[in-house]
């Protein structure tokens, strides 16, 4: 079981003059001056409905981007049964063709596709060019290049034996087709939810989220291109009701692979309940959800740092991570200068559009997310345990622009303490240095979820005492760095509580989930 050993895809810099910077311009030029037809995918063929929905950058509702063509349940019955076609053949295909398929999709996204897919990315999905980078160009190609490791992983995993008796287990792919139902905040994790399963043998119907059916086509292209064959992975847009209509009465639906809120995921998982009697086997459901990511502070902690990683833990891609430090703990002894550095930082940063390198903070996803974003800043402006410190401003006229906001908090469990956001918004609530313990139990019990959290302290007794009683309070956490940017191969990515199943993103109990080992044993 062997294949090239996974190396991370090292991040480009587009600094001006380099090769990449032009070749990124130029696609994003081009992808200016022309509207994109874009198409399902089903069993192979492109489809086309006619039903038109028009997609716009985040930050230039005036600009058109192209169409989609919205589908329905025929589409998506079409799309099962395509899947269920394929299964056989595609379960039957020896791993290393599989795993080539995936290894060439990570060279083609690394190499020639790389400046379209983060073009796609910058325009579709408003993502600033550092960060389009780390996720639809480094982090996929990482997702497939690092799966394919594991998958070697875990077929190579075979119980002992005796002269007289072999022993082994076969890895089968789930009986039926998984569906993916993915998010539009990180074009990565929309290419590994569908091709995580794909690689080990299963048949996949894929939703993308509709807020980035644009780069999403770019992804299916890549894998087509890749050699992903007809009816293996299938790409649909249709409604969030109409996909659960088919996909979870099916007796053959087998797993389910979700990034996205935590309400979906819950009402899924009712659904599929509810269906449990329909379904051949018990299917794999495998989600991460939502988060309420802190960043926790010890009066001996480095300032500059804790102040860094509020900058860009808070507000990186406008705090649309699941990641996003969205509520920090702040010690009273070392407030002001933790306050006037993160002051000094937001000072520098630049809002608009990422087709300008130099905007740090581009726009919010879209109008409903805009509306509660603003609705929330209104509510802290007046009232009366809340105070807003820096940002605040919001303006949707030519885009969903949202400044990087600040609100202090004289109540540790104020409305934005406890619920997620998903935007540029964090929240500090300073507490008395001499309560540190109390904070940390406040911490813990504050919020339903546990996906990042980050303490930053230099004393190694209050690093150790933070581990422990945080210990269920965040999937990842981090010590002395911000919450986000967990790096496929080094920090397996994943939360439990109210953020999910905890199957890490990035490993090998995540692919492992996407196998129905059977046993053999047999005498000589
Ligand atoms: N894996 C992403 C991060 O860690 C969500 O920021």
């Amino acid at each position: 079981f062997q294949v090239p050993p996974p190396k991370n895809e090292p991040i480009l810099s587009y600094a001006p003059g380099t090769a990449e910077r032009s070749e990124l311009k130029k696609q994003l030029k081009l992808f200016r001056s022309q509207e994109m037809d874009i198409h399902m995918f089903i069993g192979g063929e492109e489809v086309r409905t006619g039903n038109k929905v028009s997609i716009h950058p985040p930050h230039d509702l005036n600009h058109c981007l192209g169409y989609y063509h919205q589908g329905d349940e025929v589409q998506v019955h079409q799309a099962i049964d395509a899947a269920l076609r394929a299964r056989t053949d595609w379960a039957n295909l020896s791993w290393e063709h599989r795993a080539s398929i995936f290894l060439k999709a990570a060279d083609l996204i690394a190499g020639p596709y790389r400046q379209k897919i983060n073009a796609a990315t910058m325009l579709g999905q408003s993502k600033n060019v550092f960060q389009a980078e780390i996720d639809s160009a480094c982090e996929l190609a990482d997702f497939l290049r690092f799966n394919v490791y594991y998958m070697t992983q875990i077929y190579g995993d075979q119980p002992s034996s005796s002269p007289t008796t072999w022993n082994r287990v076969e890895y089968r792919p789930l009986e039926g087709f998984v569906f993916a139902l993915t998010p539009f905040n990180f074009t990565s994790i929309a290419g590994n939810l569908p091709s995580a399963p794909a690689m080990m043998g299963n048949v996949v119907v894929w939703k993308p989220s509709k807020t980035a059916i644009y780069s999403a086509h770019v992804i299916m292209e890549i894998f087509r291109e890749a050699g992903v064959p007809d009816g293996v992975i299938n790409m649909v847009f249709a409604s969030g009701p109409v996909v659960a209509e088919e996909v979870f009465s099916h007796p053959e639906f087998a797993g389910f692979h979700f990034t996205g809120s935590t309400e979906v995921f819950q009402s899924i998982w009712k659904t599929i309940g509810n269906n449990i009697h329909r379904y051949k086997s018990y299917p794999r459901i495998v989600g991460e959800t939502g988060g309420k990511d802190f960043i926790i502070a010890h009066k001996s902690c480095d300032v500059k740092a804790v102040a860094t990683a509020i900058t860009r833990g808070a507000f990186e891609y406008q705090g649309q991570k699941c990641s996003a430090a969205s509520r920090a703990y702040m010690p009273a002894s070392r407030w002001n200068e933790i306050r006037d550095e993160v002051l000094r930082q937001l000072g520098e940063v630049k809002m608009g559009p990422p087709e300008d390198f130099r905007n740090f903070v581009n726009a919010v996803i879209d109008e409903a997310s805009f509306d509660k974003l603003e609705a929330v800043i209104k509510e802290a402006a007046g009232h009366p345990e809340a105070e807003i410190i820096a940002g605040g401003k919001c303006d949707k006229s030519t885009g969903y622009f949202i400044e990087p906001t600040i609100i202090l908090t004289t109540n540790p469990h104020y409305r934005t303490m406890q619920e997620e956001l998903f935007g540029p918004i964090l929240t500090v609530y300073v507490y008395d240095d001499q309560k540190y313990d109390e904070t940390l139990d406040i911490l813990d019990k504050t919020s339903m979820y546990g996906l990042t959290g980050a303490v930053f302290a230099q004393d190694r007794y209050i690093i150790e005492k933070t581990t422990k009683a945080l210990v269920n309070a965040a999937g990842n956490f981090y010590i002395n760095d911000k919450p986000t940017g967990a790096v496929v191969g080094q920090q397996p990515f994943g939360g439990a509580r109210g953020s999910g199943t905890n199957d890490k993103a990035g490993s090998l109990l995540n692919l492992i989930r996407w196998v129905s080992p059977r046993t053999i044993k047999e005498n000589f």
